[in-house]
């Protein structure tokens, strides 16, 4: 699709070092007695997301917390009623949970744990796209910042931005899509909407690698490919299931499969092998021709997350998430589209045709 609006090719965003926490038995054990006791005195809870350790994902699950897709840490952090929500995972959820949760303090274990879709689309940049399109709607990935969501009429996520879409081709809508080209060229490809798009990428999905991977899946002819939508086109094309994190964990989980190659980021085998004993589970690959492997599958920015900052950030305070009002405002309306959507199409309420 030509643009008539330039969007600019937008900056490679160099991801940061990948520095993982390492932890032996005793400091681990240690930490995260400490943090249970200080999480029960400030009434917190932990929503973690599935690309972060298996530490901090344990963690969650034993305090009454949730490990989740995006759209399911806003909903879960919306409906709890701990007076703290510590949101492990990228800042772009740490704001989410504070837009819709103004009246709680929310922290992160890390502030400086970006997204390079987030930082792919600056706030200004994105409102003069959206000034050169003034018959279009904007619908923003949920990876953008608080400015870019209140400046867009919807927000969506991986797990429901195909349906949305679809609704508002229907409605008879003209979109612009950012900041993830990958996702949203999915989308309208499913969807044959009218859209213009961004042109930001994430750094993980994006170093998936087709053909190397053709070789991968003809080695195991068993297997099911499983991949998330921020991937380029030609590693979709080799999908048996393309979904949200929590829809390719529900794949291991139901498909009769013995093997699955997973085109995400491998915090997500912790869960999937909880989902799934005894399945096997390979790691899409990364390498191949033209292969960089910078971030080789895992986040570098979801890996700056862990117990050693989580039981710091709680022991000293700091790394709080704060919003300015007139931004979180216009922000929560775009979010709560998405949310009413969810709801009314979990009650049958939406019917969208094929
Ligand atoms: P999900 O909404 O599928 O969890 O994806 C978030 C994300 O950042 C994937 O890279
Ligand atoms: Fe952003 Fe990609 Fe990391 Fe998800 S995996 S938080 S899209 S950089």
């Amino acid at each position: 699709m030509s643009l008539a609006f330039p969007v600019p090719v937008r900056p490679v965003i160099q991801p940061p070092p990948m520095v993982e926490e390492v932890l032996g038995d005793d400091e681990r054990a240690e930490l995260k007695a400490r943090i249970k006791r200080l999480m029960k005195e400030q009434d917190a809870v932990l929503v973690a997301h599935y690309y972060t350790s298996a530490d901090l994902q344990d963690l969650a699950e034993e305090t009454g917390g949730c490990v989740s897709d995006s759209l399911e840490m806003a909903r879960f952090g919306h409906a709890h009623p701990g007076k703290t929500l510590i949101v492990a995972g990228v800042k772009f959820m740490g704001e989410t949970a504070k837009i819709l949760n103004p009246e709680k303090r929310v922290i992160m274990p890390d502030l400086g744990a970006e997204c390079s879709l987030d930082l792919a689309c600056p706030a200004d940049e994105f409102a003069a796209f959206c000034d050169a399109h003034p018959d279009r709607l904007s619908v923003v990935y949920a990876n953008t910042s608080a400015a870019v969501k209140a400046r867009a009429d919807w927000v969506v996520t991986s797990g429901i931005a195909a349906k949305i879409v679809k609704y508002l081709h229907q409605q008879g809508h003209k979109l612009l899509w950012a900041p993830d080209r990958h996702l949203g060229d999915y989308v309208q490809r499913i969807s044959g909407a009218d859209m213009l798009l961004w042109q930001g990428s994430c750094v993980v999905h994006e170093a998936f690698k087709a053909e190397a991977l053709k070789k991968l899946r003809a080695e195991h002819p068993n297997a099911a490919v499983l991949v998330h939508p921020e991937s380029p086109e030609a590693v979709i094309a080799l999908a048996d299931v393309v979904g949200s994190t929590t829809q390719l964990i529900e794949a291991v989980r139901t498909l009769p499969n013995p093997e699955f190659i997973v085109a995400t980021d491998n915090g997500i085998f912790h869960k999937m092998h909880a989902a799934a004993p005894g399945k096997i589970l390979l790691e899409a690959p990364t390498a191949g021709e033209g292969a960089t492997c910078q971030s080789c599958a895992h986040c570098p920015w979801m890996a700056m997350n862990g117990l050693r900052k989580l039981a710091a950030v709680l022991e000293n305070g700091g790394n709080e998430i704060h919003i300015e009002e007139s931004i979180r405002v216009r922000a929560r309306l775009s979010i709560q589209k998405m949310l009413d959507f969810a709801a009314a199409e979990k009650a049958g309420q939406i019917q969208l045709g094929d």
